[in-house]
């Protein structure tokens, strides 16, 4: 068993949750919980960012103060990430005093250590609104391409970085006036000094911090260490510094926002657990912060605040003497239909309206942990892609088989053993299990996905081979059936971390009410067999008009970017209703049926059986084959199929039927009275492969 403090990035108190913000939540709740279902203790810290010139900007727009504008936000935030079953341990602020008094025991460690040093900065001052403009309040003309409408630090259309001073006819973006340029002292950390370098350093080489391809990236920064100015000007929405060398400044944000980890740390534990739990901020630094403490301290952030991670904040938790983290787990930026979330382009989601558009929180939360691994590629929301995954994988795959199996087991009520399970579902499931485990511990979270869809796969197999519908009280149904619903057992397990309702549901769908402990030795398969309790939990089917609800700002006639043009809206929900589909298979079992256009050279009845017809088919063969279908009913003249061409499964093993042996099977559509053969074009010739 291992104690773990676990993070997420500070989401700043200055808007909504965006689907952005939910890729990390997501990945860092799957963590928890799987971490959890392993015995872990694991407490997971989240607060609002509340610092910062933006929201002190937006809250003087709405008329509030900043503190108020912050909270409203934190509240909202909270909420949001509830409805998305996103289980923060507590989401506080930053704005907090035991935030206050962290924030400057870290500046006093620092300055302790020698490692401030003053120095004076030229920064763009707008006049009009007597303030200093950081960089994303300056708008102007990149000095490199000529593009206008640049912000003050980077050009979105060549990529170059530049001081804003740079920019040419650099303008307020506030107030649009051109502002001057004026200089101030900050306050800077000395990073390039080697006894803070070298410990950054040696943290960022070791084992087990960082990706190797993010390590490489930090080491680059290393290369070329920058000193750090910590301290913003009035007016600013932050702490105030109590250093006298620097009066009237604030701490910048970047400052105390990785400090609300530990403080907001601190707050959970004295004031948010039951009383029993409780800790004093002293024994909550021995035991979760000093160095040595017996447990790991994980934070999982965005690749955008890298640097701020793994170069400044191990300084800072070294210099006040607090131990490093033993991980950080970088992931990449969120795309929506293969681009950077835009509001121009309808493509910026927030929670709010994944929730409004009806779709259930966990079929997000399983399509972001299919494409997630452990890398900082960025992940594509694709509609389409969405839609297909779930459909496939959750609504056919997984939760079609459940409700199949436990309608057949329901056939003979009580608990159902098997002294004979069936030995593939088995070895599936045993197998699934211990590489699903590994799968979790290193964040390769698709392939818990891909595994979960791998198993579900052989079930469905198994069910199509064996048949247990033709006699679901016999033993060998039972034998299949158990074994199944013991496997499912096994996948509400794997699924747990990442649709733990839907998991739950299932698991307790098949009598298990109670979450068993993921322990490594843990047999899915245990002889204890299923009870099936309760109805298993559905997935309905997504039309393409739900997702498409996502971007645009909902209705079909949106001009935003969709998935698959020819799927509107309108057409997808005029189609009929069909059944859904049960059970996806691999392309290659689809591979093993060999599908042949056939001549039909003759029909005629099968005596005593009036739902057969007996057909002389001819398949590209020497021989014309003999092949029975029960087809009778919607063709009372058989005379009607000759000269047909029609589509025959010719490696099927030939099996008798009332004393006829049927050399394969027909292909044909419908329910009778108006079931009709599959045919094709006369222009194929008999023996044609159909692929
Ligand atoms: O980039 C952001 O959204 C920041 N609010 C993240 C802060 S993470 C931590 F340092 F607090
Ligand atoms: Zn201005």
């Amino acid at each position: 068993m291992t104690t773990r403090l676990v993070t997420s990035a500070l989401p700043y108190a200055n808007g909504p949750i965006h689907l952005g913000h939910m890729v990390e939540h997501v990945q860092t709740d799957i963590h928890v919980r799987f971490l959890r279902a392993t015995g872990d203790e694991v407490t997971w810290i989240c607060a609002a960012d509340a610092h910062g010139t933006p929201i002190e900007v937006n809250a003087g727009k709405a008329g509030v103060a900043p503190a108020d504008f912050a909270e409203r936000y934190r509240a909202e935030q909270a909420r949001t990430f509830r409805a998305f079953g996103i289980g923060h341990d507590t989401y506080y602020t930053t704005h907090s005093p035991e935030n206050q008094a962290w924030a400057y025991r870290v500046y006093d460690a620092l300055k302790a250590r020698g490692l401030i040093y003053k120095r004076s900065v030229e920064q763009l001052y707008c006049e009009r609104d007597a303030r200093f403009l950081p960089d994303r309040f300056v708008k102007g003309t990149c000095p490199k391409c000529g593009a206008e409408g640049q912000y003050g630090d980077v050009c979105e259309v060549c990529g170059t970085t530049y001081d804003p001073r740079e920019l040419r006819a650099p303008a307020c973006a506030l107030c649009g006036s051109a502002p001057v340029v004026r200089t101030s002292d900050h306050a800077y950390v000395d990073l390039r000094r080697p006894e803070v370098s070298g410990v950054v350093r040696a943290w960022v080489e070791a084992e087990g911090h960082l990706e190797p391809a993010v390590r490489q990236q930090v080491k680059g920064w290393l290369d070329d260490l920058q000193d750090w100015c910590i301290t913003r000007d009035a007016p600013y929405f932050g702490f105030p510094v109590k250093d006298p060398d620097f009066p009237g400044k604030f701490l910048y944000v970047w400052v105390d926002a990785p400090i609300g980890y530990l403080s907001s740390g601190e707050h959970h534990f004295a004031a948010e657990v039951e009383p029993s739990r409780r800790l004093a901020p002293a024994d909550f630094e021995a035991r979760y912060l000093a160095p040595g403490a017996p447990t790991r301290l994980e934070h999982f952030i965005g690749k955008d605040i890298l640097r701020f991670h793994a170069v400044f904040w191990p300084a800072m938790l070294w210099a006040a003497g607090l131990k490093l983290p033993d991980r950080m787990a970088v992931h990449g930026h969120l795309t929506v239909n293969g681009e950077k979330m835009s509001k121009s382009r309808g493509t910026f989601i927030n929670a709010s309206t994944y929730l409004e558009a009806g779709l259930d929180p966990e079929l997000l939360r399983y399509y972001f942990a299919a494409s997630l691994g452990a890398g900082v590629s960025d992940l594509d929301l694709s509609l389409e892609e969405f839609r297909n995954r779930i459909n496939a994988d959750l609504a056919n795959n997984v939760a079609n088989l459940a409700s199949r199996v436990a309608a057949l087991l329901l056939r003979t009520p009580g608990r159902a053993t098997t002294a004979a399970p069936d030995p593939e579902v088995a070895a599936a499931i045993r197998a699934a299990l211990p590489a699903a485990r590994a799968a979790y511990h290193e964040l390769q979270y698709r392939e818990v996905v891909r595994l979960v869809s791998q198993v579900a796969s052989v079930c469905n197999r198994r069910v199509q081979e064996t048949r247990p519908w033709e006699a679901p009280d016999g033993p060998a149904a039972r034998a299949v059936l158990v074994t199944i619903g013991e496997a499912l057992c096994g996948l509400a397990l794997m699924l747990g971390p990442i649709m733990p309702v839907f998991a739950g549901k299932l698991a307790a769908a098949f009598g298990q009410a109670a979450p068993r402990v993921w322990t490594e030795a843990l047999d899915p398969i245990d002889g204890a067999g299923v009870e099936v309790a309760t109805k298993p939990p559905q997935i309905a089917r997504l039309e393409a008009s739900q997702v498409e609800r996502l971007v645009g700002g909902g209705g079909a006639s949106r001009s935003a970017p969709r998935a698959s043009p020819g799927e509107g809206a309108a057409r997808a929900t005029a189609r009929p209703a069909a059944e859904p589909v049960f059970g996806v298979i691999q392309y290659e079992d689809f591979a093993r049926v060999e599908l042949r256009v056939g001549l039909v050279r003759s029909a005629e009845p099968v005596p005593k059986a009036d739902k057969l017809l007996r057909l002389s088919v001819d398949v590209g063969e020497p021989e014309a084959r003999t092949i029975v279908a029960g087809i009778a009913q919607a063709y009372p003249d058989p005379g009607a199929l000759v000269g047909l061409r029609i589509v025959v499964v010719a490696n099927l093993a030939p099996r008798p039927l009332r004393g006829i042996t049927s050399q394969g099977m027909l292909l044909a559509a419908g329910e009778p009275p108006a079931l009709r053969v599959v045919t094709v074009d006369p222009g194929v010739a008999p023996g044609a492969r159909v692929k």
